[in-house]
């Protein structure tokens, strides 16, 4: 069965705490997390000081941390001090076997867990070659750096290549997606093998405790 991981992005920053206790009373374990550089992406969000006060009240959420920046190496120590449990870091940023095989190494040495996230436009074959050594894979259903976009339909096929070459060679890496998804689409986003989907406005617009219901509801059909 597939999980929820709710898109912080979206939440109401004014009323923060409120919106995570909602998250909270209805059992959400991972939190996704959209760091963004306005250089890899068009866009800024929110850094670590937010990330590290979520923590520190919330031990128990699983921090799913998606950094859409260039250079991501030089955050991974400082991510893990904040309390970030999973490090995914963009493979278009980096491009680079070596330094891609030696980010792994150094996300896991600080006891994360690692992921490499692809834009809509990587194919999934470039990524094959990590697959044995990371523990998640995020495609990006969408172009990273907005919440509300349409689903881009074609990243359905990327699950299901994953997942087929996750069957094959035997390997356990988490298959998650990110973008466009809501209460129409989730269905057939579930059937095609994700674990982990995030969803940031199908959660946080309007009634939270109602959109996690509805979602949850048909994931667990
Ligand atoms: C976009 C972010 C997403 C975003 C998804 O770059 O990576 O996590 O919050 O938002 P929705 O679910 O609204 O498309
Ligand atoms: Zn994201």
């Amino acid at each position: 069965m597939s999980k929820l991981a709710p898109s912080l992005l979206s939440a109401n920053f004014y009323n923060l705490k409120d919106d995570i206790e909602i998250l909270q009373n209805n059992n959400i374990e991972y939190l996704h997390l959209d760091v963004m550089d306005g250089v890899f992406v068009n866009n800024i969000s929110f850094g670590f000081p937010v990330i590290n006060e979520i923590k520190k009240h919330n031990s128990h959420f699983i921090m799913d941390s998606h950094f859409m920046i260039i250079q991501p190496e030089k955050y991974i120590d400082r991510a893990r001090e904040v309390g970030c449990d999973i490090f995914t870091f963009h493979y278009e940023a980096i491009n680079d076997t070596n330094n891609i095989m030696s980010i792994i190494d150094k996300i896991h040495s600080t006891g994360m867990k690692a992921g490499i996230s692809i834009k809509p436009n990587t194919k999934v074959e470039d990524i094959y070659k990590y697959l044995e050594k990371i523990d998640l894979l995020l495609i990006m259903s969408v172009e990273p750096g907005f919440g509300g976009q349409k689903f881009i339909e074609d990243s359905l096929l990327k699950v299901k290549k994953l997942k087929e070459y996750r069957d094959n060679n035997k390997l356990d890496f988490i298959i998650e997606i990110d973008g466009g998804i809501n209460s129409d689409n989730i269905k057939k986003i579930q059937d095609a093998g994700c674990d982990l989907i995030v969803a940031g406005s199908a959660v946080f617009k309007n009634d939270i405790n109602k959109n996690i219901n509805e979602l949850n509801k048909i994931i667990n059909e």
